[in-house]
C-alpha cells in the first residue's frame, strides 16, 4: 500500500511520515513538497519537489504510485504571516488545494479505491471566552484571521466535494501542536530558540490567551485512525486537554531551559510584553468526544513530559534550528509588535 503526503517537509507532515515508518502494510510514502531543504530521507520515502497546485505533476504522481491513502498537510500555517501576506495564504491554502482536489478527482474518477484526509485546524471555529464550552464538530465556523479563513474555505471545499462528487474525503481539526521540527516562528520553539540565544521573548498583549496544546505524536496517531477508520464526509476534532495561558507555558519552558542551561541566569527575564496581535483569538479549546467514542483515540503525552522532551530535542538539534529561516518574520515582528 502506498500513501501520498503533501507538505511532508513541514512540521506535522514530517512527524507523520516518521510515525508511518514502522507500519509494515505501507510500502512507499510519497512526499510532495516544494521545500527541498527539509525533506526527510529514508528508504521508504520518495520525496518529490512539486507544488500541489501543479495539476499535471499531481496527476502523474498519482498514475505512477497509485496511493490508497492521501493526507493533505500542505498549507501556509502561521497566523502572523497571514496578517502581512494574506494573498499568499489565499492562493496556497484555497486555490492550490482546490487544484489538488481536482487533480485527484480527475485521475481517480475511474472508480479507484482511496481515502483522502484533509488536515485542518480548530482556528476555523473562531475564539472562545473563558467559560464557554469547547469547540465540538457541531460548532459553526467563525474564522477571524486570513489564515483561519483560508483553512475554513478549504474545509468547506472538502465537504462540498464529498457532497457533490462523492469524493472520499475526511477533515480533521486539531488544536495547537508542539514537538520536534516546528518552525521557530511559532510560540514554543520561539521561546526555546530565544532562551538559547538570550533574545527577548515577545509575549503578545498580557499573555492571557489560552491554547489547548497537543503533542504532535498524539496528533499523528489520531490522523492515522481517522484516515483508516473515520466516516467519509465527516469532521473529527483532535485536542490535547492541556489548556493553559501563553504566559504560563512561557514560564514553564523558561524553567525547563534554566534546568538544562544552568548558567545562573533566569530565562524568564527575557520575557517582553509587546503589542497584541490584531484579531487575536482569545481561547481555543477542543471537545474530542467524537474521535474518542467512535475511534477510541485519546491523547497520551502530558504537557509536562511533552515540553521537557521538546526542549531537549531542540537543544540537541542546533544544526536543524540554524537552518530554519525566520529573518523576514523577525523584522516584521520587531516593526509591528515591539515598536509601540
Ligand atoms: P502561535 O504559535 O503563532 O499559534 P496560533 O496563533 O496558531 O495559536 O501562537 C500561539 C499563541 O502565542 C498565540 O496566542 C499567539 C502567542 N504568541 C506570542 O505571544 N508571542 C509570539 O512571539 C508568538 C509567535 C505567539
Amino acid at each position: 500500500m502506498n500513501i501520498l503526503i503533501t507538505g511532508g517537509s513541514g512540521f506535522i507532515g514530517k512527524n507523520f511520515i516518521k510515525s508511518l515508518l514502522n507500519k509494515n502494510k505501507i510500502h512507499k510514502i510519497i512526499n510532495v513538497d516544494l521545500n527541498k531543504k527539509n525533506f526527510f530521507f529514508h528508504s521508504k520515502v520518495k520525496n518529490i519537489k512539486s507544488d500541489i497546485g501543479n495539476k499535471k505533476n499531481i496527476i502523474s504522481i498519482l498514475k505512477n504510485y497509485n496511493p490508497s491513502f492521501i493526507v493533505n498537510f500542505a498549507a501556509h500555517t502561521h497566523v502572523d504571516r497571514s496578517i502581512y501576506e494574506p494573498i499568499n495564504f489565499i492562493r496556497n491554502n484555497i486555490l492550490k488545494t482546490a487544484i489538488f482536489f481536482e487533480a485527484i478527482r480527475e485521475e481517480y474518477s475511474k472508480n479507484k479505491n482511496f481515502r483522502i484526509l484533509h488536515v485542518s485546524t480548530d482556528e476555523v471555529y473562531g475564539s472562545l471566552k473563558s467559560k464557554e464550552k469547547s469547540f465540538s464538530e457541531k460548532n459553526k465556523y467563525f474564522p477571524n484571521n486570513p489564515y483561519s479563513a483560508s483553512k475554513a474555505s478549504a474545509d468547506h471545499l472538502a465537504q462540498s466535494y464529498f457532497k457533490t462528487f462523492k469524493f472520499p474525503i475526511l477533515v480533521s481539526n486539531c488544536s495547537n501542536n508542539y514537538g520536534p521540527f516546528q518552525n521557530p516562528e511559532k510560540l514554543i520553539p520561539l521561546i526555546i530558540n530565544n532562551c538559547i540565544n538570550k533574545k527577548n521573548i515577545p509575549i503578545y498583549g498580557k499573555g492571557d490567551q489560552v491554547r489547548d496544546w497537543l503533542h504532535v505524536e498524539d496528533h499523528c496517531s489520531a490522523l492515522w485512525k481517522i484516515l483508516r477508520k473515520g466516516r467519509l464526509g465527516e469532521n473529527y476534532n483532535i485536542g490535547g486537554t492541556e489548556e493553559c495561558t501563553n504566559l504560563y507555558i512561557t514560564l514553564e519552558i523558561c524553567k525547563i531551559m534554566d534546568g538544562f542551561i544552568n548558567d545562573g541566569k533566569n530565562s524568564k527575564n527575557l520575557i517582553k510584553f509587546v503589542k497584541d496581535r490584531p484579531g487575536h483569538d482569545f481561547r481555543y479549546s477542543i471537545n474530542y468526544d467524537k474521535i474518542k467514542n467512535e475511534l477510541k483515540w485519546e491523547p497520551k503525552v502530558s504537557l509536562k513530559k511533552g515540553l521537557y522532551n521538546t526542549v531537549k530535542w531542540y537543544l540537541q538539534s542546533h544544526k536543524w534550528l540554524k537552518n530554519q529561516s525566520t529573518k523576514n518574520h523577525n523584522l516584521w515582528i520587531k516593526k509591528n509588535y515591539e515598536d509601540r
